[in-house]
């Protein structure tokens, strides 16, 4: 059932499923995808043998639909979801995308759900969840022949519950969430199921989220389940974990270019040591669905790490490269060329 209430009460959403009328389908059959179109049917209907449930082969991607001050709808750098929707297919044997079918049918989606996409200074978002599975028929592990390409859509609000711009709390986890020349620097789904049971176990210590480090060494910070981090040092440098086993954020990645043309700060990134997080002042996770999330303390097993600029919500650094960011994608700020594609 669609949930008409979230239309009056935008700024009370929360990060969930809130279902919208239509979403793209797209099915892969005999070596080629399908034409693609817009449906109402929210449900997928799959052969017990379809290769996704056994073997997990499927991908995924995360991006917002905004509406701008000047009342357009954008969406925020979707060739470069396109892309990384691509080395994610690639990297598990699944057929790719192409940029532009993927923007296109990023473009239907919207237009479609039009009315869901929360109004301007409400701070909500209409989340966009491309998906590509394999619903083809295996038993032995190969990769299948048919496949869906699927994007749905739901309005949110902030992703943590302690609200967008209140700081949370860290725990190093036990548990690794991707191995060197394995599948931490794409999107598959894998990935998430492999860090389900270390968010359990952090939500249940009463942590907010984990920071996993280097399956290798671990000794150097990595990511967390759902975003990239960035540091800012005393004076001002904004250094952002360098690592070939990360998903390659998009909001890391502008935030970095931001930083640097528009701030004037300097921005490093490189290999960031557990043993060096005292130097930082501020912290931050960046993700499509995190936005910006200050980060007060990480604790490492009890050892509790605190940055001094972020106990309080935004440091003074993470507030200008909040503000910059969101600015730009709700229309207030001029951003760099192409980041920006209005819908209507
Ligand atoms: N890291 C992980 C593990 C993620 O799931 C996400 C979300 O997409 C990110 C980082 C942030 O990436 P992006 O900024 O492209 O949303
Ligand atoms: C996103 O930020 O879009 C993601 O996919 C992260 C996920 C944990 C919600």
């Amino acid at each position: 059932m669609i949930n008409e209430a979230v239309k009056t009460d935008w700024a009370n959403l929360g990060f969930g499923y809130h279902k919208t009328p239509f979403r793209y389908v797209s099915n892969y059959k005999d070596g080629k995808w399908d034409e693609g179109a817009i449906t109402t049917d929210a449900t997928v209907t799959l052969s017990e043998s379809a290769n996704v449930l056994h073997y997990c082969q499927t991908c995924f991607e995360g991006l917002k639909a905004y509406t701008t001050k000047d009342n357009h709808i954008v969406v925020f750098r979707p060739d470069l979801n396109a892309k990384r929707l691509i080395d994610s297919a690639e990297r598990l044997q699944m057929p790719t995308i192409s940029v532009e079918k993927f923007i296109d049918a990023v473009e239907q989606t919207v237009r479609a759900n039009a009315d869901y996409v929360p109004p301007y200074g409400t701070n909500a978002t209409l989340y966009l969840r491309p998906v590509l599975f394999a619903t083809g028929e295996v038993l032995g592990v190969k990769p299948a022949t048919e496949y869906q390409f699927r994007i749905f859509a739901s309005p949110v609000g902030p992703y943590f519950k302690t609200g967008g711009a209140s700081s949370i709390v860290l725990k190093v986890s036990d548990y690794d969430r991707s191995a060197p020349m394995g599948t931490g620097d794409i999107k598959a789904g894998l990935n998430y199921a492999m860090s389900l049971r270390s968010y359990v176990i952090a939500h249940e210590e009463g942590f907010n989220e984990n920071m996993y480090l280097d399956s290798k060494t671990r000794t150097k910070v990595e990511e967390t389940g759902g975003a990239n981090f960035f540091f800012v040092t005393k004076d001002g440098t904004v250094v952002t974990p360098k690592s070939s086993t990360i998903l390659p954020s998009i909001t890391r990645r502008s935030l970095m270019v931001l930083a640097k043309d528009m701030l004037g700060l300097k921005v490093e990134e490189r290999e960031v040591y557990l043993s060096e997080l005292e130097d930082f002042v501020e912290c931050g996770l960046c993700g499509t669905a995190a936005i910006i999330s200050p980060v007060k303390a990480v604790n490492d097993h009890g050892r509790e790490i605190k940055f001094a600029n972020s106990q309080n919500g935004y440091g003074p650094v993470s507030k200008k490269l909040y503000e910059t960011l969101t600015g730009i994608q709700f229309g207030e700020i001029k951003g760099p060329e192409g980041w920006v594609r209005v819908i209507k």
